[in-house]
């Protein structure tokens, strides 16, 4: 069944604190549309813990720092609507902007430290625009969960600062990401590459495995960095912003898998920046 579209907070209102008054559970994931498996797996997360979900698509324009970005954000918003009807969830909420960001609008949510580096650094403002938004979208569905997936795993560090500094309600649960059967990380940009570059793709997630056994086995990073770097050049791979170890809990960088930690990667192939990560 085709889930109810609301783009009113007050008509999302009239539902959620109906299910509060009966003591149900709210799980929201939030999204900005071009739904794939990733975004699906976190769905059925939601349907499995909380009595209700709502699902939220909102192409937030505070997190994008590339106008062309922006514009060219995959949106396919009947298409997830209809992708959604399997689940059963009790809502879409797709906001209007107004509903979001009001005339006059001047508040920023705005989270130090772990958004200093990787995408903090390459993207800037990008993670003030995710922690606003997130912020209000926590607020707007009164969730008492929320869904992310590891694919953006400094988001989803980010969102967990902000949701406990903020002493908001909400469990936020992080979930593993869902690849393609060839490697590659779902991701709604994905929908941006060429064949010929889709074809390429997977080799980001084939060298950090490769980086990742390695240093697992005690072989010095920086020679399997650099390593990795010269043949995803050499593949057509033109921007590679990060290829580093950081610390799961407070993103700082190692020089080896010394505490719990994952290797993060950012690189553009064709034009469109793909980004993964992947437990060490
Ligand atoms: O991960 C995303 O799709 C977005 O950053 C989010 C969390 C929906 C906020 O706009």
């Amino acid at each position: 069944m085709t889930p109810p579209i609301l783009r009113k907070l007050a008509d999302l209102r009239v539902k959620t604190a109906k299910w509060h008054k009966s003591g149900e559970t709210i799980g929201v994931v939030p999204t900005m549309g071009a739904l794939h498996d990733g975004h699906l797996s976190l769905v059925a997360a939601a349907k499995k813990t909380c009595d209700r979900v709502v699902t939220t698509i909102f192409v937030n324009p505070k997190q994008f720092n590339n106008p062309d970005d922006l514009k060219n954000y995959p949106r396919t918003e009947e298409d997830d609507a209809r992708k959604l009807a399997r689940f059963g969830i009790d809502a879409v909420y797709v906001p209007d902007p107004d509903q979001v960001y009001p005339e006059r609008f001047s508040t920023t949510v705005s989270v130090a430290g772990l958004t200093d580096v990787m995408d903090g650094v390459f993207r800037p403002g990008h993670f003030d625009g995710v922690a606003t938004v997130v912020t209000k979208l926590f607020l707007q569905t009164a969730a008492t969960d929320a869904f992310f997936g590891e694919k953006d795993f400094q988001q989803l560090q980010v969102v967990r600062r902000l949701a406990k500094d903020l002493d908001i309600p909400i469990t936020v649960h992080g979930c593993p990401t869902i690849r393609e059967i060839d490697g590659l990380a779902m991701s709604s940009r994905n929908l941006l590459l060429s064949d010929r570059a889709r074809v390429k793709a997977p080799l980001l997630f084939e060298e950090m495995e490769g980086i990742a056994e390695g240093v697992g086995q005690g072989e010095a990073f920086e020679p399997l960095q650099q390593a990795a770097i010269r043949r995803l050049e050499n593949a057509g791979f033109n921007k590679i912003e990060y290829l580093e170890i950081r610390a799961n809990d407070d993103l700082s960088l190692l020089d080896a898998p010394s505490r719990s930690s994952r290797l993060f990667a950012s690189a553009f192939l064709a034009g469109v920046r793909l980004i993964d990560n992947i437990a060490i």
